[in-house]
């Protein structure tokens, strides 16, 4: 109905339109609004920043930061993903959505699926993770959410934003098939499982085109081949040729500029540049958009101040991730421990959020001392010392107050991580330390205190040179406003933590993936490790990480059983069910994470030696157990061929295999694929003769097209098919063969073995 509608208007206001008002519904009227046309009663929407809480300027031409609106401020991405929940994630989505509406925000700008291909990444707090498939499922469950609300989302930086340093210039320099199984995957999988209103085209450059001018990535990829519903816009500043944009399919340049590129997009039609109908499209769906999102306005929502603090800290204590656990020192217990020393400036100044645009100004900003005095104090004894000094990073003048309190108590907890300008939108950083005072801190206390707890706050992957000296570390991430209070429900053990590592947690930087080509190198940013992005490095170097991924403990224990399959043989049409029981054998109630990697056993390729393709987040009571199953389609078992520019699930065995992470596999089974697909060979000009010759098809092309020639190399008594060709000639590309064999073998017929074998398919 809502659609039809739609439809109808814009059917109505196209016609009307003058070649300028066209040219000037794609850009911004100011720095968070569309344009509108008054003439045609064609309104404006509000976009907003995103992506953990809202970032709503008084105005919208107010620039920059300006002093926003309060808002709820959830944990950034980096916690949300630990948390590994998709029904959580669809939650704070809806609580957006709410927030959005009840400040008049039409779109919120986010999430970001970018993968986190470098623990230096300056934005990798404000991202998913080091998986595409983790990282487009918690998108699509975070943009339904919102989207559930009537107000839209930009799914971004679309695609291979990776790095700041350089970032409205850098070209990232990748293969084709790296960028399909890797960078594009998160954002297809967003896309057909969501249809996000926006995608937000990044400020690099991908493969040597910005990605607000690309045809490849805007029509083909996310068009024609996804079926991308929605508007692509820029994101801000992005452009740089706009006529090159709307010709690839770039609909809205943000913010609003003045009306140069309006103009040009005018002048480029006028002198026939730039079809007219190509603009059309891009107008009609601008007003899709616009106005769907207008019909969905609710006056009066409530923006849910209260409710929302309260499920903050729902979200933070699930995203806790407990690293370590010796002796079972966690969770805190007044028995235990009667006088518990609180260390470090985080537990009374917290860090809870990112830097840049994605700074939410909290509703409130709750802080650890205050709630545990208020939630606890009747029960412990609780002192505090600052530890640091959160503007010097080597003052270590406050650790010897830190000791002594941490020595009089029966345990410490020491609050460390990363200050807010070590993580930041525009900067990437430099190494993976924490501020020296906090080690050193940490490693003086473990000495006076057996009992000591490490919290660690920080937006990504940080080195723990002190992991061997504390028996406890629960990593909490940006945990958002109300995070102080879901991390004590974690460390009272209110709540049993089940965050799991999103991101592989290195020992050393000189350990991590894209360690020799980061940042970039006169703005070329070389993604020399390929598709051996996060745990597929590692697992392939067989190096050790600190922790890994998929990584995180439990109050309790789970025991994974029974694997089976619905066939150990299947074709890719079939596909194959792969099932499992998990059983809490502890003594608490506790949530699991069921992660279920596929290995390709043999493949023409080289491919991970495991990929993430499923999981699910189960709560089960001690002694309880459920069974899960998991459907498996020919897309999880195959691999991007850059040269067909296809997904090729190749026939073979591979391994099913649940963990716990990606480095504790608890049940695996052997299964066989039967591939019915059918490829083109792509055999062409500059195909080796050896390819040709061991191809069975084009073999007999060959033996019909230059019998004498393959003649000369046959001994004695054989036939053409054992002809013996030395080494020299095997490995030529055909397209040498007319001037090594003199002319024996001319050009014309190389052109008809292409030709003829250009129609055959197989079956790989
Ligand atoms: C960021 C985007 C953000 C936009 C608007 C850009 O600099 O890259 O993520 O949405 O600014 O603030």
């Amino acid at each position: 109905m809502e659609k039809n509608s739609t439809q109808n208007r814009v059917d109505q206001i196209m016609p009307k339109l003058s070649l300028e008002e066209k040219a000037s519904l794609c850009s911004g009227r100011d720095d968070w609004s569309t344009k509108p046309l008054e003439r045609l009663d064609v309104p404006w929407i509000w976009l907003s920043d995103g992506p953990h809480g809202l970032r709503r300027a008084p105005f919208t031409n107010t620039s920059g930061y300006g002093d926003q609106l309060p808002a709820t401020c959830f944990p950034t991405a980096s916690a949300l993903a630990a948390t590994w929940d998709l029904d959580l994630i669809y939650k704070v989505g809806q609580a957006l959505g709410e927030e959005c509406q009840a400040l008049d925000v039409n779109v919120l700008l986010g999430p970001g699926v970018n993968i986190k291909r470098s623990v230096l990444g300056g934005r990798n707090f404000e991202f998913f993770s080091e998986d595409p498939v983790l990282s487009g499922e918690l998108g699509a469950a975070f943009i339904n959410g919102v989207q559930s609300q009537g107000v839209g989302t930009s799914l971004k930086h679309f695609v291979a934003n990776n790095v700041e340093t350089m970032r409205m210039f850098a070209n990232s320099n990748l293969d084709t098939r790296t960028l399909h199984e890797i960078y594009l995957t998160p954002f297809e999988i967003a896309v057909k499982k969501s249809q996000p209103w926006t995608i937000m085209a990044c400020y690099n450059r991908v493969q040597g085109v910005y990605g607000t001018q690309s045809p490849g990535l805007l029509t083909d990829v996310l068009k024609n081949d996804w079926g991308f519903e929605g508007i692509v816009i820029s994101d801000w500043f992005a452009v740089v040729d706009r006529v090159e944009g709307v010709k690839a399919g770039m609909h809205i340049e943000m913010p609003g500029v003045g009306t140069v590129n309006d103009s040009l997009i005018v002048e480029a039609v006028k002198i026939g540049i730039l079809d007219e109908n190509v603009l059309d499209n891009l107008v009609r769906e601008i007003l899709t958009i616009v106005l769907k999102a207008k019909s969905l306005e609710k006056d009066g929502a409530d923006q849910n101040i209260e409710g929302h603090h309260a499920f903050a800290r729902q979200v933070a204590a699930e995203s806790a991730t407990l690293l370590k656990n010796e002796n079972g020192i966690l969770p805190l217990s007044k028995d235990k421990y009667k006088k518990v020393a609180i260390i470090g400036e985080f537990a009374a100044n917290p860090r809870f959020q990112g830097n840049g645009s994605s700074e939410v100004k909290p509703t409130k900003l709750d802080n650890i001392l205050d709630i545990l005095k208020n939630e606890y104090g009747n029960e412990i004894e609780i002192t505090y010392a600052q530890g640091y000094n959160l503007t010097n990073d080597h003052d270590y003048s406050l650790i010897g107050d830190a000791k002594i309190a941490a020595a009089g108590a029966d345990i410490a907890v020491v609050f460390a991580g990363l200050p807010l300008h070590y993580e930041s939108e525009g900067i990437d950083r430099t190494h993976i330390d924490l501020p020296p005072s906090h080690n050193k801190l940490i490693s003086e206390i473990a000495g006076v205190q057996k009992n000591t707890v490490v919290v660690l706050t920080n937006g990504s992957a940080v080195a723990m040179p002190w992991v061997n000296e504390v028996d406890g570390i629960l990593e909490t991430w940006l945990a958002g406003q109300a995070g102080a209070g879901g991390i004590l429900d974690v460390l009272f053990g209110k709540v049993n933590p089940s965050g799991k590592l999103a991101e592989t947690f290195p020992v050393k930087l000189e350990d991590t993936p894209a360690f020799l080509n980061f940042p970039a190198e006169q703005g070329e940013v070389l993604y020399g490790e390929r598709i051996f992005v996060g745990y597929r490095y590692y697992d392939k170097k067989k190096t050790e990480p600190l922790f890994p991924f998929g990584y995180g403990l439990s109050y309790t224990t789970f025991e994974f059983d029974n694997i089976s399959v619905s066939a150990s043989d299947f074709t890719d049409v079939e596909g194959v069910t792969v099932s499992l029981t998990v059983k809490n054998t502890g003594f608490v109630k506790g949530k699991e994470v069921v992660q279920l990697y596929i290995s390709d056993k043999e493949c023409s390729l080289s491919r991970p030696e495991k990929e993430l393709k499923r999981f699910t987040k189960v709560e089960l009571e001690p002694n309880e157990k459920t069974t899960i199953s998991f459907k498996l389609e020919a897309r999880d078992f195959s691999f991007f061929d850059s040269r067909r520019k296809m997904w090729i699930a190749e026939s073979g065995d591979f391994t099913l295999a649940f963990g716990s992470s990606s480095r504790d596999i608890r049940q695996a089974v052997d299964v066989t694929l039967n591939s019915t697909q059918k490829v083109p060979l792509t055999f062409d000009e500059f195909t080796f003769f050896r390819e040709y010759w061991e191809n069975k098809q084009t073999r007999e092309i060959l033996k019909t097209l230059v019998p004498a020639w393959i003649n000369n190399f046959v001994p004695e008594g054989k036939t053409l098919d054992e002809a013996q060709f030395n080494a020299f000639l095997i490995d030529q590309p055909m397209v040498k063969f007319p001037y090594i064999t003199k002319g024996e073998i001319s050009f014309e017929q190389v052109n008809e073995l292409v030709k003829k074998s250009s129609e055959i398919t197989f079956t790989p």
